[in-house]
């Protein structure tokens, strides 16, 4: 690893730069810093969809982290071109700089996307505008381009409102804290300790494996190229099928109390 977020490969040549946004696809961006200091790291996105007007915020931060992740969003659009924010919880590493993103974004139509159980959390973060919640319309953001997002809830995944999203264009999942890893390794698509390095976060965080199993049954059935969740590695390829096998099976939270 390189003094800086740059990444340094074997022999020396820089592979990554950490210190810019990260094209994870063509249109989605990772819009999140490395952590110096063993902090939990967290990974906002950005969806750009090209063929359309919209541009999407997913999970971006708290407080202290905005200076780092508006630079890098501003790096790539102008905020006001921002038109809908998804929140995966409410959480303060999730959203706690909610109501600064609105006030830089200064949309007037811009849209706050959330389950109702995290909309009731989240209205007390002192927001101007429009918090939205994903059953009014019908779990499925439908963008100007026709792109749809499809909202997957994910409840008690950690929080009674946690979604998932999932943009079927692109066939990424934006899985909030389910499939997080606390780790040291500070690389985007690590592969080191892979799918044992998500274990002690779920096992921390979400409540027990019964509630973990039929989430990750119904992932099974879908179509996923890749898994972008708010904390640890981006999962891809042959990674998404053996992260939900893995997540299927294993005891969490008052399992682990109770065993
Ligand atoms: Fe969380
Ligand atoms: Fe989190």
């Amino acid at each position: 690893m390189a003094t800086d977020d740059t990444e340094e490969n074997s022999s020396g040549a820089s592979a990554i730069n950490y210190d810019e946004s990260l094209a994870v696809t063509r249109e989605i961006y990772w819009v999140g810093f490395m952590e110096a200091g063993g902090r939990l790291r967290c990974n906002p996105y950005l969806l750009i969809d090209g063929r359309g007007d919209d541009v999407i915020l997913f999970d971006p931060g708290s407080i202290p982290d905005f200076p780092k992740i508006m630079r890098k969003v501003i790096d790539l659009i102008p905020p006001q071109s921002i038109t809908g924010i998804v929140v995966s919880h409410q959480d303060p590493d999730v959203c706690g700089n909610l109501a600064v993103i609105e006030d830089i974004v200064e949309n007037p139509d811009l849209k706050i996307y959330a389950h109702l159980n995290t909309i009731r959390l989240i209205a007390h973060l002192g927001l101007a505008g429009s918090l939205l919640d994903v059953a009014e319309i019908d779990y499925r953001l439908t963008l100007s381009s026709g792109r749809v997002l499809e909202f997957i809830p994910m409840l008690y995944l950690h929080s009674p409102g946690a979604i998932a999203t999932y943009d079927s264009q692109s066939k990424s999942l934006f899985s909030g804290d389910v499939f997080g890893a606390i780790g040291s390794d500070n690389d985007l698509f690590s592969k080191t300790n892979f799918p044992q390095n998500m274990d002690s976060f779920h096992q921390a965080y979400m409540p027990s494996n019964k509630v973990l199993r039929p989430a990750m049954e119904k992932l099974s059935g879908m179509q996923i190229d890749r898994i972008l969740p708010q904390h640890g590695a981006v999962l891809e390829g042959d990674d998404v099928a053996v992260a939900i096998e893995h997540l299927r099976t294993l005891p969490c939270g008052v399992d682990l109390a109770e065993g």
